[in-house]
């Protein structure tokens, strides 16, 4: 006998201006179950969540709590009811203190305004919610101080904080280190136990393998197909989700001709928040060189350096030879070297802005100095976002669209599209598909490799292993802010790895100074 579901979805329907989101999407959770949701980017796995969380409201079709219709009036009222979203864009007060956000927009759960609470008891509570999680912050300390994977701990430590029947965690790891998703993934079994029933979104095929009991599947706002536990593998859940085998994921990529020019050269490189042992190594042309280490070894730190985002504090960085002097974002582009940002809302976009003024933006002189009127600075700026849009694959109703609309993974690809529309001499790309499908992930992948192919030099950090081994020529790690050991693309595995990144001695193959030829083996 089945039980009655704890929330359903019959067919639901949502419009947004130029697309059909939802189109009559059913979906249903039990008590105490985790039900994993994937698809595509730009599937309706968000829009679909926030309904269930009352804050769009859907076109046409029904939800129902405990079998009994339920028509939300908002964020608040599916709160009262147990029904609690953690958001993929993160959604907290960065100017309160950690103990103010876990409590912030429950004080009519609680019966009272945040002020009337008993500060103490508050503090002591947070203190319980932060333990409970394993998340090692001062209940007092104010969310801007925090990095991103820690932010998202607070966001789910908060959704814990209430009397949640139903907790819907949409893409919770992709900041997170591994201890903190090992740790949600306790948390997780530990609120089936309760009863409480989890739905989890996530582009982490291997995450949902280890935590779903039920996978649902959409592609273009509808139900692609189900898989229960026992049918849930990578291969079934990509076959439903882009409706065809994927082969491979990553190009072919070439052989490095060893005498290939150096483009960049880091030498004895120091920085403000940086480490103390200075940081030196070379990337030739044509070269895809992984940066590994943990969340929190300070790779981002070392790209904001070079990027100029970060003031240098000694040693030279020389790009083609040629020592350069960053001081600024504009200078490193003007030396040819760009960087494809981490933290892509703050620092990547102009989410008011449409994906054709996106796109342009940092191209303007490269638009502008062909010296044409404005009108035909404007078409060409149509046609780069046209040609863009179509390389890309990026899902947008037209390029006059907001990109603060944009599913997740598409505000992604107009970052990097961004980028390369330059004719850079050195990308860095942080976490590049991080949130990305898998079908725009091989794209992403054949952009790099299309990059290098030209004569580019490629660094990229990535906290997936999976990504690092399959894209990169020669993979150097850091941990704790210093380069630990470098592998050559004959020495790369899992092991080799995370030995060197959890802080473990190079052995011999790691310790290599120069980068060799890699071969076609993978
Ligand atoms: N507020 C909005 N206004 C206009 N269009 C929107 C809005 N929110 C979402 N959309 C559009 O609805 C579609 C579904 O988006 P949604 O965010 O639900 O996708 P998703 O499956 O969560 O994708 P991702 O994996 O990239 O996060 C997309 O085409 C998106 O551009
Ligand atoms: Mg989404």
């Amino acid at each position: 006998m089945n039980p009655t579901p704890l929330l359903e979805a019959h067919n639901v329907r949502k419009h947004f201006p130029g697309v059909q989101a939802l189109d009559g999407v059913s979906l249903h959770v039990n008590a105490g179950e985790a039900l994993a949701v994937v698809g595509e980017n730009g599937a309706g796995k968000s829009t679909l969540m926030k309904i269930m969380a009352g804050i769009h409201r859907p076109d046409a079709g029904e939800l129902r709590l405990d079998g009994q219709p339920l028509h939300l009036t908002g964020a608040s009222d599916a709160l009262r009811r147990g029904l609690v979203l953690i958001h993929q864009e993160l959604n907290l007060a960065e100017n309160l203190s950690v103990t103010a956000n876990l409590f912030l927009g429950r004080e009519e759960v609680r019966g009272g305004v945040l002020g009337w609470l008993d500060n103490r008891r508050m503090k002591a509570e947070a203190g319980g919610l932060l333990s409970r999680i394993g998340l090692d912050v001062r209940p007092d300390q104010r969310v801007s101080e925090l990095p991103p994977g820690q932010r998202q701990m607070v966001e789910i430590a908060r959704a814990l904080a209430g009397n949640a029947r139903l907790i819907i965690m949409d893409e919770p790891t992709s900041s997170l280190t591994q201890r903190e998703t090992d740790r949600l993934y306790e948390v997780i079994d530990d609120l089936k136990r309760q009863g409480v029933a989890v739905v989890y979104i996530s582009h982490r095929l291997d995450e949902v393998r280890r935590v779903a009991d039920r996978v649902e599947v959409l592609r273009d706002g509808r139900n692609a197909g189900a898989l229960s536990r026992d049918e849930i593998s990578r291969d079934a859940m990509i076959r439903l989700m882009v409706g065809r085998d994927l082969k491979q994921l990553y190009p072919r990529r070439h052989a490095i001709r060893a005498d290939a020019p150096v483009r960049l050269e880091v030498r004895n490189v120091t920085f403000v928040g940086g480490p103390t042992a200075p940081v030196s190594f070379k990337v030739r042309a044509g070269e895809i060189v992984g940066l590994a280490g943990l969340v929190g070894a300070g790779r981002t730190e070392l790209a904001e350096a070079l990027f100029g985002l970060r003031r240098l504090t000694g040693g030279e960085v020389r790009i083609e030879g040629r020592p350069v002097t960053i001081r600024s974002p504009v200078s490193a582009i003007a030396a040819g070297l760009l960087l494809a940002p981490e933290d892509r809302r703050r620092h990547g976009l102009v989410l008011t802005d449409s994906v054709q003024g996106n796109f342009a933006l940092p191209n303007f002189d490269q638009l502008t100095t062909a010296g044409l009127l404005g009108w035909v600075v404007f078409s060409r700026e149509k046609q780069l976002a046209r040609d863009l849009t179509n390389r890309l694959h990026v899902r947008a109703s037209s390029t006059r669209q907001i990109v603060g609309q944009l599913s997740g993974g598409n505000q992604q690809k107009v970052v990097l599209g961004k980028w390369l529309a330059r004719k850079p001499r050195v990308v860095i790309f942080d976490e590049p598909t991080r949130g990305v499908d898998v079908g725009a992930r091989s794209e992403i992948y054949a952009l790099m490799d299309e990059l290098a192919a030209a004569g580019v030099a490629v660094v990229m950090i990535s906290s997936d292993l999976e990504e690092i081994l399959g894209m990169s020529d020669r993979v150097l790690v850091l941990h704790e802010g210093r380069l630990t050991g470098e592998l050559p693309r004959s020495a790369l595995s899992q092991e080799a790895v995370m030995h060197l990144a959890t802080g473990g001695a190079p052995t011999e193959s790691s310790a290599a100074e120069s980068p060799r030829p890699s071969g076609e083996q993978a």
